[in-house]
């Protein structure tokens, strides 16, 4: 754990309309700046370039929330990876729960999403996480073991030191039912597991690894202290300036 900074990120969702996301970022600004865990916000693309602008020259970081697989073309409604690198941001979500779920995302799209970001230059916060169904099941490990190997087909060592992984149990996202820090810090240190099996024990130690799924200002101490959670990927509390901060400080 000493060897990698704890990350703490944002993930507004479809949330913030412009002055609102103005309004959240200056008043994080302040409370981001002394601090030393990497701070990362992922914002709605409508808010990308606000996002960019205000927090030019600060320690926060901007991300997207999704990107296509193709470089452009005929794909309505998508953003292409180079779209996102261009304008200048450095992050980008790939494989959350809501777009799986939603959006019929599945590991091989997530994995042509994560090279085509990847080969953008873009850093990728890949999520994985396993359904209520499945952890009942006594599947977890095999759920998130999938989606790891999945997503990380056909990339190069070198890539992967510019993935952050995000463990969100799906039961876990919004409903205010938290994992408790030692189920998070189980699968997480699998996770770190599954890494080292494919890329070696160097590269799985020096990977970020984070948890998500109704973290807060409330809950985060005890799942930060945990040896194998390097931050968190925080939804609703990341809307909350106050909130954020306190999540920021305990990281
Ligand atoms: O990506 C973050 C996430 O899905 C967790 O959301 O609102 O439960 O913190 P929330």
């Amino acid at each position: 754990k000493a060897l990698r900074q704890a990350v703490i990120a944002g993930n507004w969702k479809m949330n913030k309309n412009r002055a609102e996301a103005a309004e959240l970022i200056n008043a994080l600004k302040p409370i981001a700046a002394d601090k030393t865990c990497g701070v990362i916000i992922c914002v709605p693309y409508t808010n990308l370039e606000t996002a960019l602008e205000l927090t030019k020259g600060t320690n926060i970081k901007v991300g997207a929330e999704n990107c296509h697989f193709k470089k452009s073309g005929a794909f309505t409604g998508e953003i292409s990876a180079d779209m996102l690198k261009e304008m200048g941001v450095e992050y980008v979500i790939i494989g959350h729960s809501e777009r799986r779920q939603y959006f019929a995302e599945t590991d091989l799209t997530v994995n042509r999403r994560t090279k085509a970001a990847l080969s953008a230059g873009l850093k990728v916060i890949l999520c994985v996480g396993e359904m209520l169904a499945e952890r009942e099941d006594g599947i977890t490990e095999d759920v998130v073991e999938l989606q790891t190997v999945a997503a990380f087909t056909g990339i190069s060592a070198e890539d992967a030191k510019n993935v952050i992984i995000a463990y969100e149990p799906v039961w876990a996202i919004g409903t205010g039912k938290t994992a408790t820090a030692d189920q998070a810090e189980e699968v997480c240190g699998f996770i770190r597991k599954v890494v080292a099996n494919k890329y070696g024990k160097e590269i799985a130690d020096g990977m970020t690894i984070q948890y998500g799924g109704s973290m807060n200002e409330k809950n985060c101490a005890e799942l930060l202290a945990k040896e194998d959670i390097d931050g968190g990927l925080i939804g609703g509390a990341s809307l909350v300036a106050e909130k954020f901060g306190v999540l920021l400080a305990e990281a």
